[in-house]
């Protein structure tokens, strides 16, 4: 309440806008977003990963030593500040950090491996907002920590592709690559800096290059990408057990009918990642393209203080899912907000509708109805709004029947049926 001086004008107040860069999902796009987020959990409740809820801050130091203080993500784009008792602390801006500090302090891994476990929910990272690019991003994600088995591969990315068919995406496709262990890994960094110090980089791009070579590769510069056209590779120099890793895992897509490319300039923006490595890229998206990604890490737990243990997982966007279904021109909701929508006519009716409705409700069916004493007109409009299958109009002469009129708003027909049976008959008809 703002205190205004009888004297003067009252003040008007400027609304607040959401910080810049942050989306809200409203009606009717919130439908969707639930949907999505739901077909994800529920494909990999499918597969056998349980729920796991995780603070969305942590101390700061886990995101620098498990993403790697060379990454974009920790260099640049942490939501980090000093709490009230001056410890360092930052919005998560990725998932996997988290859950892996979780499993370690909680023991999982010392139980039945694989531990799977997903999570979804907000991450923040301070980018340039864009079209698809947002400081509060949303995602779903699986991780299978503690076995190194190429088939666990195989099942992340075959969930990861079947989460987005789910929604009926079918526009993009999943690109591939193996990034190798610590046993080819170093030789294969070693020759790739060779390479890049024998080119014409600016002083920045060299120092790249000596920190984190990798990431030199994903530069988008034209005058940097015609150079590194004969760039090593690290298909080329993987060790013989990635090989065979890589082998088996795509041996295994292959069977499970899994489409994908290989691309070995793979450049994921985290630093844990070895061996599989995998993107899902939609192509109506224009600049940020990817809707999911991941792979394998092998020295990540170790890095946290944790067991030597290998894990896999995957971050799928929810928010660019939401754009890939608009691009698609599809809907993952059944675009109802209800099934039934209540249209009474006078008082009692009204009275005998708000009963009926909070039947149908503990029934199982979504039901809503018009209030305010809607005149017919209106209340059918507010039916359509709300996607309803079915209206039910009850006038006096209905009420006095003890009926009401069961209208199907596609079909647009419709029947009389005895209030007792209502809840009966709606579910029959919604099946
Ligand atoms: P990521 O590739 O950084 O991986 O993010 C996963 C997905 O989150 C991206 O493919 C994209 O769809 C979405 N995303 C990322 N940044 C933004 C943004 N600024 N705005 C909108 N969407 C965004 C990870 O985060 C890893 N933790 C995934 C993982 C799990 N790897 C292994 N396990």
């Amino acid at each position: 309440m703002v205190w205004v001086n009888s004297s003067q004008k009252p003040k008007k107040i400027k609304p607040f806008s959401a910080p810049k860069g942050v989306p809200d999902y409203v009606p009717p796009i919130s439908r969707e977003f639930e949907a999505v987020r739901n077909s994800f959990q529920h494909r990999a409740r499918l597969a056998g990963y349980e729920h796991i809820e995780l603070p969305i801050f942590e101390e700061t130091g886990l995101f620098a030593r498990g993403v790697g203080e060379s990454t974009d993500v920790v260099s640049k784009e942490m939501y980090t500040f000093a709490d009230r008792g001056e410890r360092s602390v930052t919005l998560r801006p990725e998932g996997t950090a988290g859950v892996m500090r979780a499993v370690i302090e909680h023991n999982l891994d010392r139980g039945q491996l694989p531990v799977k476990l997903s999570y979804a929910g907000p991450f923040f990272r301070y980018e340039r907002p864009q079209a698809g690019r947002y400081r509060q991003l949303q995602q779903v994600g699986v991780e299978a920590i503690g076995v190194d088995d190429p088939a666990l591969d195989a099942e992340v990315i075959a969930l990861a592709d079947a989460c987005f068919r789910g929604i009926g995406l079918t526009g993009f496709r999943l690109e591939l690559t193996s990034l190798g262990d610590n046993t080819c890994r170093p030789e294969y960094r070693k020759k790739l800096q060779e390479f890049l110090f024998s080119l014409d980089l600016d002083e920045e791009t060299r120092h790249r290059a000596d920190i984190n070579p990798l990431r030199v590769l994903d530069d988008k510069r034209p005058e940097v990408q015609e150079q590194l056209v004969d760039a090593p590779l690290m298909l080329d120099y993987l060790s013989d057990s990635s090989r065979e890793h890589f082998e088996t895992v795509t041996g295994l897509l292959n069977a499970m009918g899994v489409e994908y490319t290989i691309n070995p300039r793979m450049v994921r923006g985290l630093d844990y990642y070895t061996k599989t490595c995998f993107e899902f890229v939609h192509d109506g998206l224009g600049a940020q393209s990817g809707i999911g990604g991941g792979g394998r890490y092998d020295g990540l737990m170790a890095q946290l203080g944790g067991q030597e243990l290998s894990g896999i997982g995957f971050g799928l966007g929810v928010d660019r899912a939401l754009l890939a279904l608009e691009a698609e021109q599809k809907q993952a909701s059944d675009g109802r907000r209800v099934d039934v929508y209540g249209v009474a006519l006078g008082e009692d009716a009204a009275r005998e509708m708000a009963i009926q409705i909070n039947k149908l409700r503990q029934a199982g069916i979504r039901a809503d109805m018009s209030y305010g004493g809607r005149g017919l007109k209106g209340a059918m409009k507010g039916a359509d709004r709300a996607g309803a299958r079915f209206a039910l109009v009850l006038g006096e002469s209905e009420l006095a029947e003890g009926q009401v009129q069961v209208k199907d708003l596609t079909e647009h027909a419709q029947h009389a049926v005895a209030l007792e049976n209502l809840a009966e008959e709606l579910r029959g008809l919604l099946q």
